[in-house]
C-alpha cells in the first residue's frame, strides 16, 4: 500500500459513530476521504465538513452527508495533510493553495489529525515555501511587505495565470531560509494588512500520522 493510502485509512480510526468530520484537501488527504466514502456506504453515520471545493465534489461524490458551514459550531475530528512538519508537529501547509479554509477548519476542531508521509517531516520548518493567501487589491504593495520579512515571495500561478484561491484570492508562496520561531513569523506574516491568512499552522495537530518507509507507521503525539 503507498503511504498516502496508509496513512490515509489509519487516520480514520479516530472517527467514531456520528461524529462532525473534517474533511481535509490534497492527495494524502483523498485516501482518508475514500475510506471515509466506504464507510459510510456500509451504514456508519458521520457528517463531513470539507475544507475546499474539490474536497467537497469528493464528499458529495461519495455520498457523504455534508453540513452547510454556517452550521458548524464545533467539529470533533478533522483529517488532513500537510507540506512540512516538525518534531513539534509545527505544520506548513498550503501547497493545494486551501490553507484559509483549512485553517478556519482547523480552529474549530478538537481534535486535528494530520497525515503526511516521512519525507515531510523535518527539524526546522523552511525547506517548502509558506503559503499566504493575499487579497488581489494591491498585491504588489503586499508582496513587498512580505519581502520585508525575509523571504522569496512568488505569486503562484495555473496555466500561466495567477492561481485563484476558493476564495477569490491570491497565494504568494513565501520561501523563507529556516523559521527558527514560526509562532512569531506567523503573527509577523498575518500583521501584514493585504495577508488574509498563512499556511503556518502552529500548535493545532494534535497528532501527526506518518509512515516509517517500511510499510509500518508512526504516530507523533
Ligand atoms: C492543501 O492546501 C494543503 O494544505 C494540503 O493538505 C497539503 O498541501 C498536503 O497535500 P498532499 O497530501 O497532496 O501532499
Amino acid at each position: 500500500m503507498n503511504p498516502k493510502q496508509l496513512v490515509g485509512e489509519k487516520a480514520t480510526e479516530y472517527i467514531k459513530e456520528n461524529m462532525i468530520v473534517g474533511l481535509g484537501t490534497g492527495s494524502t488527504a483523498y485516501f482518508a476521504i475514500m475510506k471515509i466514502g466506504e464507510m459510510v456506504k456500509n451504514g456508519f453515520r458521520i457528517t463531513g465538513v470539507p475544507t475546499s471545493k474539490a474536497t467537497e465534489d469528493l464528499a458529495l461524490s461519495l455520498n457523504i452527508p455534508l453540513l452547510n458551514i454556517a452550521d458548524v459550531k464545533k467539529i470533533d475530528v478533522t483529517i488532513d495533510g500537510a507540506d512540512e512538519y516538525d518534531t513539534h508537529k509545527n505544520l506548513i501547509k498550503g501547497g493545494g493553495g486551501a490553507l484559509l479554509r483549512e485553517k478556519i477548519i482547523a480552529s474549530i476542531t478538537e481534535f486535528y489529525v494530520i497525515i503526511a508521509d516521512k519525507d515531510k517531516g523535518c527539524d526546522i520548518l523552511g525547506d517548502f515555501a509558506v503559503p499566504v493567501e493575499v487579497t488581489p487589491f494591491a498585491k504588489e504593495i503586499t508582496i513587498n511587505q512580505l519581502k520585508a520579512l525575509g523571504c522569496e515571495p512568488k505569486f503562484r500561478q495555473k496555466d500561466a495565470e495567477l492561481f485563484i484561491t476558493d476564495n477569490q484570492n491570491y497565494i504568494a508562496d513565501c520561501k523563507f531560509k529556516e523559521i527558527k520561531n514560526p509562532k512569531e513569523l506567523t503573527a509577523m506574516i498575518n500583521s501584514i494588512p493585504g495577508v488574509v491568512e498563512n499556511g503556518l499552522f502552529v500548535g493545532m495537530a494534535d497528532v501527526i500520522i506518518s509512515d516509517d518507509g517500511e510499510g509500518g507507521i508512526i504516530e507523533i503525539d
